[in-house]
């Protein structure tokens, strides 16, 4: 829901603390890049005052920050429920319709595809974010080629 991390955000503007923002700076980052965090990532720490160590952690622990991100970034869950309901065939179909493989970008870098755990969308699986977009159900594929309306 919208304000979800307000009360989190107030907290660190309030204690005035460097790395307040560090994630949201590091997540604006990636997403316009498919580069290593290791070449973006000390920078973003030395722009907030902070040793590059306190940016390389982060950046490098979590998936959807080290995952490398074309302009388009499609997330595709490989949990439980969606591999279950296609066998794990969305994923096949999904780098075949995007033309990627799933933990890369495309030459062209406009493509990226991630394999993630659960996206909330279990019930109506298998499941994907085309960004900010989820998409779901036996037509994923589709949805993810733009040949039908995305639907979760
Ligand atoms: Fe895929 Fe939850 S298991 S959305």
């Amino acid at each position: 829901s919208a304000g979800r991390f307000d009360a989190f955000r107030a907290l660190a503007d309030r204690r005035g603390r460097p790395g307040g923002r560090l994630i949201e700076a590091l997540a604006d980052v990636r997403a316009g890049t498919a580069d290593t965090p290791g070449n973006w990532a000390p920078e973003v720490a030395a722009g907030m005052g902070l040793p590059a160590a306190a940016a390389l952690g982060p950046a490098g622990y979590y998936a959807d920050l080290a995952a490398p991100h074309g302009r388009r970034h499609v997330r595709v869950c490989a949990a439980t429920a969606c591999f279950a309901a296609r066998a794990g065939q969305h994923l096949t179909e999904a780098e075949d319709e995007l033309g990627v493989s799933a933990g890369t970008v495309s030459a062209d870098g406009e493509t990226s595809l991630q394999t993630v755990r659960c996206l909330g969308y279990c019930y109506a699986g298998p499941a994907a974010l085309d960004g900010d977009t989820p998409c779901a159900g036996p037509s994923l594929a589709g949805q993810l080629a733009g040949r039908e309306s995305p639907r979760a």
